[in-house]
């Protein structure tokens, strides 16, 4: 397999432009708690007007398919939008790497910070790790979840109801609901879930700066890797059925460590990610009554989800990929080391495949989105995601029919510059016509 020959002077570089820590002496390790820079024309495919991406996406994809976005240490940073182009960029691993810790010289400290998602793992650590997966995400294995999906989705309703009128839904339906499901894919026992929570939510609490997040990533996926030490031994109550215990019984050739880190890729890839399109998708299908009514009637979820799944498009530019070698996309030359992000969103709202572009119409065919990528890297969970939203969307709107928004469209906060786009809260009336009739 092709390593990227990158200079040395280039790899320090790129340690001191995005780490502020500058300890030299340590041997080049990335401290990411310490990330402060992110060149201004890089942040293009982050960027976006409430749901929508900003119209320069858009203006970017009328100049070209793929377009440079910016120059840092002698690589060319290039964005892609069509929507074609993005398939094929994803799906070629002989010419883009996914692996980063060339340009980083990533030399973690612990064996819980050495571990790197599948995302950014290449072939053939990918493939071996992928395939531990996979046969855990299939139609058949997921549908033991679909009862215990139905009562996770009861139960936060039942909740949001007791706090009623008023409740933020971001915190009681959008994570709320992606937690328990993902504690239950994973057979986590129950007295452990209360300390698990307390690490995700530090996890995702920027608030708390990268030092918080980062910090409280290395302490999940240690928790992790502690309980699979723990059900070796036999003092961990995992449900036997979960996909932790069948992995450890399963996979002898597997450290703690590996086992681990894939069940901290499966938390980080499934729960915020799930959570966004909770949150953002109701916040479109509040601005859609005739869609909303249709759920809450008992209308089919799948074209409403699938429509939502492009239109929202949470992960909003797929993993990084590194030129292997000189390659050509489209009329475009790419050198060896240059850095390709392809937006997931753009490609997605791309006019081109026939769908409804920067429309949201749940009638228009939506089969060709890439909200969950294409190729090697697709999403391992799509399958799951798409139960869990089309059981909360549709208990959502069966029990709470005439749910509304209970501030102006214009004061929502939504997540800036995140990889994984969101609202920071969703506060909602669970009953829009008592305000009404109130204020009559
Ligand atoms: C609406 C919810 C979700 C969205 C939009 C989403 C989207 C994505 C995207 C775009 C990628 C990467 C594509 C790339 O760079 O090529 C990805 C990868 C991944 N996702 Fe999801 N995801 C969701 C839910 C989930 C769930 C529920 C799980 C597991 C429980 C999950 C687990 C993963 C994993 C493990 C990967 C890495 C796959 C690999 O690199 O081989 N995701 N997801």
């Amino acid at each position: 397999m092709a390593t990227i020959r990158i200079p040395a002077s280039v790899r320090s570089a790129a340690l001191r432009l995005v780490t502020a820590r500058g300890d030299g002496g340590s041997g080049g390790t990335l401290d990411v708690s310490a990330i402060r820079h992110f060149p201004a024309r890089a942040r293009l495919p982050l960027l976006r007007n409430g749901v929508d991406p900003v119209p320069e996406l858009a203006a970017a994809r009328s100049r070209g398919d793929v377009v440079r976005l910016t120059r840092v240490l002698g690589l060319d940073v290039w964005l892609v939008t069509g929507h074609d182009l993005a398939r094929s960029v994803l799906a070629d691993g002989d010419s883009f790497s996914n692996d980063v810790r060339h340009l980083l010289g990533n030399r973690p400290r612990s064996a819980a910070e050495r571990v790197g998602g599948l995302g950014m793992t290449d072939a053939p650590d990918h493939t071996r790790l992928r395939r531990v997966l996979t046969p855990e995400f299939t139609r058949h294995r997921l549908a033991r979840l679909e009862d215990s999906l139905d009562r996770i989705v009861a139960d936060c309703l039942d909740d949001m109801d007791a706090r009623g009128p008023v409740v933020d839904l971001v915190e009681r339906f959008a994570f709320a609901v992606p937690f328990r499901v993902i504690c239950d894919l994973l057979g986590l026992p129950e007295v452990d879930r209360t300390e698990f929570r307390a690490l995700g939510s530090a996890r995702f609490d920027l608030r708390q700066g990268g030092q918080g997040t980062f910090g409280a990533a290395a302490t999940s996926r240690e928790f992790l890797i502690s309980l699979v030490a723990r059900h070796r031994q036999g003092t961990a109550d995992l449900d036997p059925d979960g996909l932790l215990a069948r992995i450890v019984d399963g996979h002898p050739e597997l450290s703690d460590v590996e086992i681990g880190g894939l069940a901290d890729g499966v938390f980080l890839g499934g729960y915020e990610t799930s959570a966004s399109m909770l949150a953002l998708g109701t916040l479109v299908l509040l601005r859609d009554p005739e869609t909303y009514a249709a759920l809450a009637q008992g209308g089919r979820a799948d074209g409403v989800v699938e429509e939502l799944l492009r239109y929202v498009c949470p992960v909003q530019a797929a993993f990084p990929r590194f030129a292997r070698r000189d390659v050509a996309l489209g009329d475009v030359r790419i050198a060896e080391g240059d850095l390709v992000l392809v937006s997931l969103t753009g490609a997605s709202r791309d006019p081109r495949t026939g769908a409804a572009g920067d429309e949201f119409d749940p009638t228009s065919p939506t089969s060709t989105h890439l909200a969950f990528g294409h190729g090697l890297h697709r999403c391992v969970g799509a399958e799951l995601a798409r139960m869990e939203l089309r059981a909360a969307l549709t208990g959502l709107a069966t029990r709470f029919p005439h749910l509304g928004l209970a501030v102006e469209m214009g004061s929502l906060s939504f997540t800036p510059l995140s990889a994984v786009y969101g609202l920071e809260s969703l506060p909602v009336r669970l009953d829009s016509r008592s305000q009404v009739a109130r204020s009559a």
